[in-house]
């Protein structure tokens, strides 16, 4: 059983919050109503209160909702904020980050998965502001459960109404209840920059933010794998139930990475592995003349070393993903990658543009395996990190049983 905040705002919508409200429960979760102003103008708070057996939240400022500071008691409880239905208002102040209710006071005080079903009059639905707000939602990892296309209540035509009630649910449960599609597997991720130092003072680094690791470590273990970590130095939470090992330079991710590879039945590499460390200076370097050189060395390349010592037979059944960072020839060059370092799997990250890949919220990936290729567009990493281990997912059972991998060496 899940707990779940489902707040319902000003639509004419609101009426079918009621039986959202009822199916979830239906469905065993707890569910506590939070009404904007607005909402209790279409809906009773007496009739939620009534399916619920909750008292109806309906305001900041309402006698009682302070008594333990509501809204942030009720934010660190709740396994999922809901809004249905989710009007332009409220999909604005959420992006737009206002707390003067209860309800977008929720939103920034709650660490729990955000899920929005909006409705609205077709053009509001269709202007740059409402999805400019949604896009940014989506990229701080907010779901959306698309609004139908029909008669509205306005009168027009289109798309705007509010989702029906079953689909609602079932996009909840799929948040809260993840089908737990990779138990009984081992996932081995390594995310974040590498910092090679140049002296004890200064080091050489990049702009991998880690966003990309963690997030497929958070949906591997949100699917029910045991996950292990390899992060180099980063500024994010660690994922929830993932074992964390934090290193600092490619030496020490490799062996952090090659020393657990036994037993993983995937090893996803998103770490942006420094190619060269600088000769490390003993003492502080200090300055002398107008340049200054660095002599610097290959490190070691763990995933080529994986797909090599995969190849000649260690670790048969532990399926290779690996990332290309490339500005040009995205796929064409990512593709050769994925045959020279031997691996099945190829995230192929375009990162010339200034909104993806690194250091940013979101990315656009294509996907390249041995038997063809996905191209994603531009969109949050979570939703990346899910096509990824969907894909994966796909991709596990040919190794099972199997002495051969279904690697790259074969074609
Ligand atoms: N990688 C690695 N060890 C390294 C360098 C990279 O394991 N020393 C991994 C990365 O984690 C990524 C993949 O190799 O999964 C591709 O990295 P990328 O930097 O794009 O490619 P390179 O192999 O470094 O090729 P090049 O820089 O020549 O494009």
């Amino acid at each position: 059983m899940s707990k779940i905040a489902l707040g319902v705002t000003g639509g004419i919508g609101a009426y079918k919050a009621v039986e959202g409200a009822r199916g979830l429960q239906k469905a065993g979760h707890d569910v506590v109503v939070v009404m904007t102003r607005a909402a209790t103008e279409f809906v009773g708070p007496l009739t939620f209160e009534a399916i619920t057996r909750h008292r109806v939240i309906t305001g900041q400022f309402e006698p009682g909702a302070n008594a333990d500071i509501e809204h942030i008691a009720l934010a660190s409880s709740i396994d999922l904020l809901l809004v249905a239905p989710a009007t332009a208002n409220i999909i604005g102040k959420f992006a737009g980050g206002i707390a003067d209710d209860f309800l977008c006071s929720l939103y920034l005080a709650t660490r729990a998965p955000v899920l929005l079903a909006p409705a609205m009059n077709s053009n509001m639905w269709a202007h740059d502001a409402v999805q400019g707000n949604l896009r940014t939602l989506r990229a701080r990892g907010a779901a959306i459960v698309e609004p139908g296309e029909g008669f509205l209540a306005c009168g027009w035509v289109g798309p705007g109404r509010l989702a029906e009630p079953p689909e609602i649910v079932a996009a909840a449960e799929a948040i809260v209840r993840p089908a737990q599609t990779l138990s009984g597997r081992h996932v081995l991720v390594s995310g974040g920059p590498t910092y090679e130092d140049i002296d004890p003072v200064r080091f050489v680094g990049n702009r991998s933010s880690g966003r990309m690791g963690y997030a497929v470590a958070a949906e591997a273990a949100r699917r029910g794998a045991s996950v292990t970590l390899v992060s180099g130095p980063t500024q994010i939470p660690a994922p929830e139930g993932v074992d964390l090992v934090r290193v600092r330079s490619a030496r020490e991710m490799h062996e952090a990475v090659v020393s657990r590879v036994a037993g993983a039945d995937v090893v996803v590499m998103a770490a942006a592995v420094a190619d060269y460390a600088p000769i490390r200076a003993a003492g502080k370097i200090a300055k002398d003349g107008d340049e200054l050189v660095l002599r610097m060395t290959r490190t070691p390349d763990i995933l080529a070393e994986l797909g090599s010592r995969r190849a000649a037979g260690e670790w048969p059944r532990t399926l290779l993903v690996g990332f290309a960072a490339e500005t040009s020839d995205v796929v064409a060059r990512a593709g050769d990658k994925r045959r020279r370092k031997q691996v099945d799997l190829i995230v192929a990250n375009d990162v010339s543009g200034d909104d993806r890949g690194f250091d940013t919220e979101e990315n656009a990936v294509t996907l390249i395996a041995a038997d063809g290729e996905d191209e994603l567009t531009l969109r949050p990493k979570a939703d990346v990190a899910r096509a990824i281990l969907d894909r994966v997912e796909r991709m596990l059972p040919r190794l099972a049983g199997t002495a051969q991998p279904a690697a790259a060496g074969g074609e």
